[in-house]
């Protein structure tokens, strides 16, 4: 069967920039902004993106389009005892991050329907938790499912299924043709209507003004680095896939770079709105910026619409806001479905369409457990081991799998074959030593962190049961997947430069 491949380089790009852009561009790199100090905090972020965000990138385009193939089969080429590694990152993302990413999506999509009527009331702190999710004491207390969430999951996971089903050119890159241009322009419209509403300086202001004491401290470094390789969905096999779908004379160095900088400017763009939005509530309400701003779900969820629905014709405003949220959290949640399938494609030799329906039932059936009045808990947890712990020690065993056991020179070479921007020595210096031993840093803090006190006040069991569990879960699937035999003859042929 003849390998699927993307239309143009463009359509590759934006599938790219799709899978990048997500609910974190929103959510969660603004307020690191705004904490870590203002516009200073732009000094870590893009030392990080430049020194290892951008070079990683590389190297999964790079071994994507060399090796020809998904994370597994890319990995078994270079060395055949490390395909576990591959399915490892692809079945931790398909069987933890999407099954709860794809419910705040339903979320999101609950609260797009909700803006049109501010239904949320006077109160949307405790709309979001007590009526909406009916939030449950601890994880153990499962409660009923949500049925509104439970109806908005169902229509993500069609979307997704629909856009998956139809393959690379068909659905995922017509998709992303169709979602980028359209996430943009409702973006450029947030950011133009908050910068005009009264009060907006005042937010960009903290948002921005840098305080450079701020970024002495080790932390604020640590999770710069962190949110880069979450934001360029980087160590899930999701950009090797994608890259192994590229035709032979592609440029790899300049797609990274693109990818890389498209996705970090539209963060930065995105905090104006934010910001703005912010520094209306706070005049509004005549309160400091730092009493009204929330992070992450409190952002979107209870501040956001709180600020909604003080505004003029803040229902319009609150339903793009909630659109763009939901476009650009499905442009990630397929590419994760479509690292995994690719996966399986590559050595089960399956076909795509029947494999797609199956695992997107499977994939629904799995995130009913979120949707359940301890959902928000259980994602709480889930999300922090797999990207604390999963993803840091994915992005090491990465590092030292293709720059150790395979030439990197080769690759190096490879690349620079193809691409206008040519790699010298330090990026295998990077990938060979530097980008592991941040990764190792990161690593050590976490875990001594999490052995201090129990993460986020839940008890040792439920972190032990939830969160260990199921990293644990996934790697007996990788390991599972990857003894079985290759049904297809992709395993035998080597690389484009071998
Ligand atoms: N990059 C996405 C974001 O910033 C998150 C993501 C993680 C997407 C993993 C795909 C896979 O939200």
């Amino acid at each position: 069967m003849k390998r699927e491949q993307w239309k143009s380089q463009l359509g590759f790009l934006l599938a790219a920039v799709g899978s990048a852009i997500g609910l974190g561009n929103i959510w969660r790199f603004s307020y690191m902004a705004y904490s870590y100090g203002g516009g200073a905090f732009l000094i870590p972020y893009l030392v990080a993106l430049l020194t290892a965000g951008i070079p990683l990138l590389i190297l999964e385009f790079g071994i994507g389009h060399e090796r020809i193939g998904s994370a597994p089969l890319a990995y078994a080429k270079i060395k055949k005892n490390w395909e576990w590694l591959g399915w490892w990152a692809v079945t931790f993302v398909m069987f933890g991050i999407v099954l709860y990413y794809v419910v705040i999506i339903a979320w999101c999509l609950n609260f797009f329907v909700l803006s049109f009527n501010l239904s949320w009331g006077d109160d949307p702190n405790s709309f979001f938790f007590k009526q909406f999710l009916s939030l449950s004491k601890s994880p153990s207390e499962i409660g009923e499912i949500r049925t509104p969430i439970l109806f908005a999951l169902i229509v993500i996971w069609f979307i997704n299924w629909a856009i998956v089903y139809r393959g690379v050119q068909r659905g995922i890159e017509l998709a992303n043709k169709i979602f980028m241009p359209l996430l943009f322009v409702l973006t450029a419209v947030l950011v133009f209507w908050s910068l005009s509403l009264d009060g907006a300086a005042e937010g960009l202001k903290a948002y921005l003004t840098p305080d450079f004491s701020k970024i002495a401290d080790p932390k604020v470094w640590i999770d710069a680095y962190s949110q880069i390789f979450f934001t360029l969905s980087l160590g899930f096999g999701i950009m090797i896939a994608y890259a192994s779908y590229l035709p032979e004379k592609s440029d790899i160095t300049k797609n990274s770079v693109f990818t890389a900088f498209i996705n970090s400017g539209y963060s930065l763009f995105a905090g104006l709105a934010v910001f703005s939005v912010l520094g209306f509530m706070a005049k509004s309400e005549g309160k400091a910026i730092s009493d009204v701003v929330s992070q992450s779900i409190g952002l979107a969820f209870v501040a956001y619409p709180k600020a909604v629905s003080m505004m003029p014709a803040g229902n319009i405003f609150g339903a793009i806001f909630f659109l763009c949220l939901v476009v650009a959290g499905i442009s990630s949640s397929v590419s994760i479905i479509e690292a995994f399938s690719s996966a399986i494609i590559d050595k089960f030799g399956v076909r795509r369409k029947p494999f797609i329906t199956m695992i997107s039932v499977i994939g629904f059936l799995g995130s009913i457990i979120f949707t359940t009045q301890a959902g928000l808990l259980w994602l709480d947890i889930v999300d922090h081991f797999l990207t604390h712990y999963g993803l840091v020690v994915v992005g090491i065993a990465e590092c030292i799998l293709v720059g150790w056991f395979f030439r990197l020179d080769v690759l190096r070479r490879h690349i620079n074959r193809i691409s206008n921007i040519k790699l010298g020595l330090w990026w295998d210096i990077l990938i060979k030593y530097f980008v592991p031993l941040v990764l190792g840093i990161i690593l050590v803090g976490d875990l001594y962190n999490e052995l201090k006190k129990p993460y986020g006040g839940y008890t040792w069991t439920s972190l032990i049961l939830i969160g260990r569990d199921w990293i644990l879960f996934t790697l007996i699937v990788a390991f599972v997947l990857a003894s079985r035999p290759w049904k297809t003859e992709h395993i035998k042929k080597g690389g484009r430069s071998s």
